[in-house]
């Protein structure tokens, strides 16, 4: 009896305003499940993670796995995205962002554990203190997309947040190569995945914002932000996915408006 009225509440209220019980397997509204770092974590101590401010912007649930110091390889190896792959239902988006912590040598006999083999393909290495294979970030990034879109979930790849790009007052940035990389990733897995340049959209922000307004977002160093600097990198993402700065994702139909304009 319990288990009837939970689904007969669960189709009515996927029903809408016609109280027809239809499709009472499938949830009313998606969720969105974070896969990232610390730029994405909720973290603390006068820092924030921009994950935490998502859920503000768009119309969906958002459950935020990311978790302070992790790669691609180190989410693969300690088994969060197998638990993100348990959780997720078809129609649930995942957005993956990684790649602050995924540069250096896995060969070195100090591997921390974190770096990728370097390459965008089938590349291996082997770790110079454990001997383990190490792979590249796709191999890592796309393994995990496809075992989501596998289960009918949709996969935003969304490029790395930049540091603070005024440090030195003057504004100057590279692009890091794990840009490249996130972009190529949701183009190898193809159906079900797209991308998002994030690290653009928040350059774009901090060239708008100037010297001083971006240097008072980082209270602590480079790369991590304040609640507020999370915030806005919320906000830039948002806008890039509304203005479909690299191309439809699934968040597309999702995002509140009016839409931000950081960018
Ligand atoms: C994403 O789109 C923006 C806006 O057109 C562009 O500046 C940026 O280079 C694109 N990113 C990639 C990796 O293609």
């Amino acid at each position: 009896m319990v288990y009837w009225s939970t689904l007969l509440l669960a189709g009515l209220a996927a029903s809408g305003a016609h109280g027809t019980p239809v499709e009472v397997a499938r949830r009313a509204t998606p969720t969105v499940y974070l896969a990232g770092d610390s730029t994405m974590a909720k973290t603390g101590n006068g820092l924030m993670g921009w994950g935490e401010y998502l859920a503000q912007y768009i119309t969906l649930p958002v459950v935020n796995k990311a978790i302070a110091g992790r790669s691609a390889r180190s989410y693969t190896e300690e088994g969060r995205f197998s638990e993100i792959e348990q959780l997720v239902q078809a129609d649930d988006i995942v957005v993956i962002e990684f790649g602050h912590n995924d540069g250096g040598s896995p060969s070195s006999a100090s591997d921390n554990g974190r770096s990728d083999c370097p390459g965008a393909g089938d590349e291996t290495c082997t770790s110079g203190k454990t001997g383990a294979t190490v792979y590249t970030f796709n191999h890592y990034v796309e393994a995990a997309a496809r075992s989501f879109v596998a289960k009918g979930a949709r996969v935003v790849v969304s490029s790395q947040t930049p540091n603070n790009l005024w440090e030195t007052g003057t504004f100057v940035y590279s692009v890091p190569r794990f840009v490249g990389y996130a972009a190529a990733a949701a183009e190898h897995v193809g159906a079900g995945a797209s991308f998002v340049d994030h690290f653009q959209a928040v350059a774009d922000m901090f060239l708008k914002l100037g010297s001083a307004k971006t240097n008072a977002l980082y209270p602590q160093d480079h790369t991590h932000t304040s609640p507020e600097g999370a915030d806005l990198v919320a906000q830039a993402f948002v806008e890039a996915v509304g203005k479909r700065f690299n191309g439809t994702t699934a968040l597309d139909s999702y995002v509140k408006s009016p839409l931000p304009a950081v960018f």
